[in-house]
């Protein structure tokens, strides 16, 4: 099944001489359990390409649609809904709330949408994370592959259509980085999770079930 579609999508900063074409007609087409990385030099519009897709940021032109409804045109209240219920973010920076302990901070986006967690459904998550015994500490307290682990729990746990992570194993040591991106990918095919990843990691490029080379501000031929 179709879990994310592009259609011309294009994003250009500034005007005149001072024009940038982060993105210059991207068509992409994903299915749902997916892994795919995103690869290309720098400013090649890899991070313009996950801020469209999660909605962090409009397109100046173009199409995206997630589990087939649109961003474009949700007011946005309806849009942080939409993000919070579909769209996963994994950050370089792991990004944990510092005055929350582990367990707090993965079923932060469940709570902010009023869910109750399924207990049974974290308790998979975290062991196969390898984190349960951190459930208790506070961010500041785990190695960075521990937090970033901790980050992919969060962004797991919504069951999100999609999980952006933008270089997800950028400030790690080449082991860590190893653990990280091959659990990643344990939960792509455990949990069916669609998951778009930009890396600079050969190694995890080539865990991936799909390559998109970006090139320019667009997906090169064969791609
Ligand atoms: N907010 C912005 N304002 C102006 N130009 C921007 C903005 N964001 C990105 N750009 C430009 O768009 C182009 C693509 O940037 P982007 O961050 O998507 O690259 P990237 O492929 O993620 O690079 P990197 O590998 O260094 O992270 C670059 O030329 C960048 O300078
Ligand atoms: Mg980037």
């Amino acid at each position: 099944m179709e879990i994310v579609k592009t259609c011309g999508l294009k994003k250009y900063f500034g005007n005149g001489d001072y024009e940038v074409r982060a993105l210059d007609g991207v068509d992409l087409s994903v299915n749902e359990g997916e892994f795919i990385a995103v690869v290309g030099s720098s400013g090649s519009g890899k991070t313009t390409l996950l801020n469209m897709l999660g909605g962090l940021d409009e397109p100046t032109e173009g199409k995206i649609y997630i589990r087939g409804q649109r961003f474009q045109g949700m007011n946005r209240e309806a849009k942080t809904i939409f993000r919070r219920r579909n769209v996963g973010f994994v950050f370089q920076q792991f990004n944990l709330v510092p005055v929350l302990n582990v367990y707090e901070n993965i079923v932060l986006p469940l709570r902010l949408d009023g869910q109750c967690p399924d207990e049974e459904f974290l308790e998979r998550i975290v062991s196969l994370l390898k984190i349960r015994e951190k459930l208790e500490q506070m961010p500041a307290a785990l190695s960075g592959g521990q937090q970033q682990r901790a980050a992919i729990a969060r962004a797991l746990c919504m069951r999100p259509a999609i999980i952006l992570a933008d270089e997800p194993t950028g400030n790690l040591d080449s082991r860590s980085s190893m653990e990280v991106a091959s659990l990643l990918k344990t939960c792509v095919w455990q949990f069916n999770q669609t998951v778009i990843t930009v890396t600079h990691d050969e190694e995890m490029a080539q865990m991936a079930d799909r390559i998109l080379p970006m090139e320019d501000g667009r997906i090169r031929e064969g791609g």
